[in-house]
């Protein structure tokens, strides 16, 4: 008889869009999961669907606001004594909020910031502490392409990915020698609550489904770097050499 490897994984912003497809993605390859968001409901919702496809596997659910920074330790250390260990977290928590072209509030760009960029150092870090210790782990970090250059559309959104791209080099460059993956994901566009609303401008939109089957396999790869699907690779190579005087006139 052969003993299965225990597979642990956290994903935070589980509750919806690509946080949700992901945890589906997870139990589908034998992973057992703890579950974060705000909205309990939904959370409790996913985590159902989630034992429902996959009976065998262990699901908890964490109420949590990633903005409460100083929950994070305690909320990790819990997550970890209830799955029994881990070795992947997907941190997905993400907000968009619309941006008028002449709004400058920094109430705002404060939740941009503290969602996309200080919630998720929050959690990768302990993440970190835990896999550097364990000498293995997989980190995964969802960006954006969004975080390529300065758009004018969403000054704090690209910022905060920017960011994130650059947190997520470091920690891969500081845990490489233990053994533990960073994987960086930039999705294009995904149809998740987060583009409702948004009247024209997208184009290869692909489903939440489609994008966690392919963060999914690239982590499992060892990719350091995924553009989700991987023809925005070639976007994001163009968007980084358009001059300024022209990114500048461009509308997204
Ligand atoms: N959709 C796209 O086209 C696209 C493109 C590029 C990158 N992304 C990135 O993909 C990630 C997932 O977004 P999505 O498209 O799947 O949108 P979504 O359906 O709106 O999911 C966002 C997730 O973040 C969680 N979240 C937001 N604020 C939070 C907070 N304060 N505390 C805890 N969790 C919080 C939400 O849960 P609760 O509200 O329940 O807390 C939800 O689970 C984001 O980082 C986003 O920037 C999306």
């Amino acid at each position: 008889m052969t003993t299965e490897e225990p597979r642990r994984a956290i994903v935070v912003g589980a509750s919806s869009g690509i946080g949700a497809a992901v945890a589906h993605e997870l139990a589908a390859r034998g992973y057992d999961l703890g579950l974060v968001a705000r909205r309990t409901e939904l959370l409790a919702e996913v985590a159902g669907s989630v034992r429902n496809a996959h009976a065998t596997r262990t699901v908890e659910v964490y109420p949590h606001d990633v903005r409460s920074l100083s929950e994070v330790r305690g909320l990790f250390d819990q997550i970890v004594e209830d799955l029994h260990g881990l070795d992947w977290i997907v941190y997905a928590a993400g907000v968009m909020p619309r941006i008028e072209p002449e709004e400058y509030e920094t109430g705002k760009d404060r939740e941009i910031v503290e969602v996309n960029l200080l919630g998720a150092m929050a959690w990768l870090n302990e993440a970190a502490r835990w896999f550097a210790a364990a000498r293995k782990g997989t980190i995964v970090g969802v960006s954006s392409m969004a975080g390529e250059r300065g758009r004018r559309g969403n000054p704090a959104y690209c910022s905060a990915k920017a960011g994130l791209n650059t947190y997520l080099e470091s920690l891969r460059n500081r845990l490489s020698r233990y053994g533990v993956h960073v994987l960086t994901v930039k999705p294009g566009f995904v149809r998740t609550a987060m583009l409702e609303g948004r009247e024209g401008g997208t184009f290869w939109v692909i489903s939440p489904e489609e994008a966690a089957r392919r963060i999914v396999r690239a982590a499992a790869r060892r990719r350091k770097t995924v553009f989700v699907p991987t023809r925005w690779g070639l976007v994001a190579a163009v968007v980084r050499v358009i001059p300024s005087f022209v990114f500048r006139r461009i509308e997204v």
